[in-house]
């Protein structure tokens, strides 16, 4: 069974200048492994399609199945225990807390979801690379190192699905390089699938998979041959 199925999804926006259709019908399978990059202009409807992904929005039509059932929609309960049960998000900026350090960074995360487990903190730390700054704060290291905090702190609930918009937007090329790394590792070691979008034709080598949007259209699909890849 795939990972998830999108079936001539839309998503449009009634306006006062008329409906925006930010997604035109879009369809597309993700089987589990999968790492999907999701390339397109300015306005071409990516986050849409990510916010559409985790359930923080709901298509204005068509389907979206998970795991064979159809995602729930329209803010409810449900939708809101699908995201916590299936979704890990990476943000642009990384949002870590400031007054803790980069362990108690991920034992909160743990400790919010009941499953506190200073091992595993530590283990999902030493996937990203960071054994070494376990104790630092956020104010002490650098922009790419909190990023990989991040990662880490958005993997430690093992979600099914890993999206992330921009998340090297920040970062300057080498630094991406790292993070990019750190997330393949990641995701490998804890079979994590993913889907992330950029605009960086760079981070193409990263990908299995590399996915392009135009108009709210996918334009191409198409199949990564990385030689890196075993
Ligand atoms: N809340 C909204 N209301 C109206 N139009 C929107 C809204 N959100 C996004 N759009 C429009 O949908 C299109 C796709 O936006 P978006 O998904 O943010 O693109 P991208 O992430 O690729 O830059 C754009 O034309 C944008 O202006
Ligand atoms: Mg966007």
């Amino acid at each position: 069974m795939p990972l998830l199925k999108m079936e001539n999804i839309q998503r449009h926006y009634e306006t006062p200048a008329g409906v925006v259709k930010a997604l035109d019908g879009v369809s597309f399978i993700v089987e589990e492994g999968d790492r999907v990059i999701l390339l397109g202009p300015s306005g071409s409807g990516k986050t849409t399609l990510l916010n559409c992904l985790s359930g923080l929005d709901s298509p204005t039509g068509g389907s979206y199945k998970f795991l064979g059932s159809e995602v729930p929609r329209h803010h409810s309960e449900k939708m809101t225990s699908f995201r916590r049960e299936n979704i890990g998000y990476v943000f642009q900026f990384f949002n870590l807390l400031q007054d803790l350090t980069v362990l108690e960074n991920i034992l909160l995360i743990q400790e919010l979801a009941g499953t506190k487990n200073p091992a595993r903190a530590k283990e999902l730390l030493g996937l990203v690379g960071l054994h070494s700054e376990v104790n630092r704060f956020p104010g002490e290291i650098s922009g790419g190192q909190q990023q990989r905090v991040a990662i880490a702190r958005s993997i430690a609930k093992r979600p099914k699905l890993l999206l992330g918009d921009e998340l090297t937007g920040n970062l300057d090329t080498e630094t991406s390089k790292k993070v990019m790394e750190a997330l393949v590792n990641a995701c490998r070691q804890e079979d994590i699938t993913s889907v992330f979008v950029t605009h960086d034709e760079g981070l193409i080598r990263y990908a299995t998979r590399v996915i392009r949007i135009d108009s709210g259209k996918i334009v191409s699909d198409e199949m990564v041959t990385n030689v890196n890849e075993d």
